[in-house]
């Protein structure tokens, strides 16, 4: 899947990125990743300052030795770093050893305060206790618009950001530039369709994490490869329940990034595959048919909505 997207800066984004989100930072597994979907044939790949791996991401983009121009770099900032986003990608381009990252996202729409100074405590996941109450989404977005007039970030934008959130940013007399993307979970049992819509209406390119359901909390189980829809799906199509997801979402026209450690899976990942309208409204109704709402299970929504 070659195919790109436009971004409202006008820049090309390919449709299928490379996830890194679960590569082990203490093992090389996030530089053979990586380095594996650029010799498959990705030029997009994921990273985030909390994913603690972008030193081995860097490292694998550099030495692929395919021009950093050919390649769609994203990096994010992390919650406890949203009242200084120009000193926290300074920091994520020395630890990706690059001059610039191609989009630069807001990772989540939630200001925090470390517990400490530590580097642990600084990209800890932290829940509401730790809010920083006196920043708000509006302070941080003010700040992070004018990365992309330094050069060092190409296009801004957001991630894990609600309806409610988008139009606050849009909305603020201080909002001079529009995010250029919004990255939110989804997949089939978490379609998320009214913010995809909402983001449409707004230039705002939707991209797809988890698009493979690896975050669905069900018993470590995940119900997309256990399904016998898909499963009677993929096997009359010689395909793979992964390539039926990854192709729904670039179907329904945002960017996805599926993520593997295995290289035959990357690779996969990345097949085009000819799925028919039929197949498309089969795979669109599996929310309906498993009766699973990933949406109300996990309170993602009350999570982005504070
Ligand atoms: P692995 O790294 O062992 O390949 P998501 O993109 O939704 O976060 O899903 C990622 C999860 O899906 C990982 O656990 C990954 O495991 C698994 N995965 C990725 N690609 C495939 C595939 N083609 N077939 C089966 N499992 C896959």
């Amino acid at each position: 899947i070659t195919k790109t997207l436009t971004l409202n800066t006008g820049a090309k984004i390919p449709q299928v990125g490379f996830g890194t989100y679960q590569s082990n930072p203490q093992s090389n597994e996030g530089y053979n990743a990586v380095l594996a979907a650029l010799k498959a044939g990705y030029r997009h790949i994921d990273a985030a300052a909390a994913y603690r791996n972008e030193n081995e991401v860097g490292k694998a983009i550099r030495d692929s030795g395919i021009p950093r121009e050919e390649i769609f770099v994203t990096t994010k900032l992390w919650q406890t770093q949203h009242r200084d986003p120009s000193k926290a990608l300074d920091e994520s381009l020395e630890r990706l050893g690059l001059e610039y990252v191609d989009l630069y996202l807001i990772h989540w729409p939630s200001p925090q305060i470390a517990r400490d100074n530590s580097e642990d405590a600084l990209f800890e996941f932290l829940q509401k206790p730790n809010l920083d109450t006196e920043w708000n989404i509006n302070k941080t977005w003010e700040l992070v618009q004018e990365l992309p007039a330094t050069g060092k970030a190409k296009a801004v934008g957001v991630s894990n950001f609600s309806i409610k959130q988008l139009k606050q940013i849009i909305e603020s007399p201080s909002t001079k530039i529009i995010p250029a993307a919004n990255q939110i979970e989804i997949h089939p049992l978490f379609p998320n369709t009214e913010l995809i819509e909402f983001s449409k209406s707004h230039s705002i390119i939707i991209e797809a994490y988890s698009p493979l359901g690896s975050q669905i909390p069900l018993k470590g189980v995940n119900p997309l490869f256990s399904n016998t829809t898909l499963q009677s799906l993929a096997e009359s199509k010689n395909v793979s329940i992964a390539q039926l997801l990854v192709n729904w979402g670039v179907k329904r026209g945002y960017v996805v990034l599926p993520k593997s450690s295995k290289p035959e899976r990357i690779e996969q990942n990345l097949k085009d595959i000819d799925l028919t309208d039929d197949d498309f409204e089969r795979i669109s109704n599996l929310l309906i048919e498993i009766g699973e709402n990933r949406m109300i299970d996990v309170g993602w929504n009350d999570f982005s909505n504070y």
